[in-house]
């Protein structure tokens, strides 16, 4: 059994309102190293949130987030940094490349501060385009490429560092149905390679190719394993 990269502990959210709206109920589980989660849902059952706090882009209102093996709320600012940069990858729907920059500077971007040196940079962020099949792409601008190519230039940039564990929050969303399809088993491709990924989603036929999915619904989690009944439905909590 491997490690928990990341574990919630009772984690909930709510906001303070008036009234008070909780988003996410008290929820307890945890994604150990290469596991291929999906997180589905419909619109505004808290699938941003609960990937946001998993991601330690937000707190929790209650309870505790984990990041291999620290709880994260008892972190000087420091060194809750240096674990979010070291260990936590991230890819939205909207890829946020830098429009002057080329595909090799834009994953380049992710090792600034990273105490990487700047031949090193460029060396790391080719193999990071190769390994998402761009090897030939490396001096394009963002203009110059697909939006599949783009997501793609982004995923290389949050893999560049060799995150623990790759969030995307509907990464396919601004792509068309066959350019999502390759997102997506590239992404599940990753977490062979040993980097966790958790993958939030609309779309069950992509959430099907996941080998674990988290199903939310007005803000209470309930988990699927494709090793089970695919009917069953264990409550988290
Ligand atoms: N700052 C806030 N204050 C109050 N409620 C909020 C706030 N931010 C989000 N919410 C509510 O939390 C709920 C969950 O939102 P969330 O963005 O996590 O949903 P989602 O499942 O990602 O939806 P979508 O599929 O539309 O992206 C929604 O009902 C939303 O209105
Ligand atoms: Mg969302």
């Amino acid at each position: 059994m491997s490690a928990p990269v990341v574990e919630l502990r009772d984690a909930a959210k709510t906001y303070p309102g008036p009234p008070p709206v909780t988003v996410l109920h008290p929820t307890t589980l945890s994604i150990d190293a290469g596991e291929q989660v999906a997180v589905v849902g419909p619109s505004g059952s808290g699938k941003s949130t609960l990937l946001a706090i998993l991601g330690t882009l937000d707190d929790p209102t209650e309870g505790s987030v984990l990041v291999d093996g620290h709880r994260l709320a008892e972190l000087r600012e420091r060194d809750r940094s240096a674990l979010r940069a070291g260990r936590i990858g991230f890819v939205f729907q909207q890829f946020h490349l830098l429009p002057t920059l080329s595909a090799v500077e834009n994953v380049a971007t992710g090792l600034l501060y990273s105490g990487v040196r700047h031949a090193a940079r460029r060396r790391r962020s080719a193999d990071a385009l190769a390994a998402v099949g761009l090897a030939r792409r490396l001096d394009h601008r963002p203009g110059e490429l697909s939006g599949g190519e783009q997501q793609r230039v982004a995923i290389a940039r949050a893999l560049v560092r060799e995150p623990g564990i790759l969030f995307a929050d509907e990464p396919t969303g601004a792509l068309d149905t066959a350019t999502g399809e390759g997102v997506v088993g590239l992404l599940a491709g990753i977490a062979d390679r040993g980097t966790a990924v958790v993958v939030v989603t609309h779309d069950e036929q992509v959430a099907a190719g996941f080998s674990r999915r988290i199903r939310l619904r007005d803000g209470v989690a309930t988990e699927q394993h494709s090793a089970h009944d695919l009917a069953e439905k264990e409550p988290i909590r």
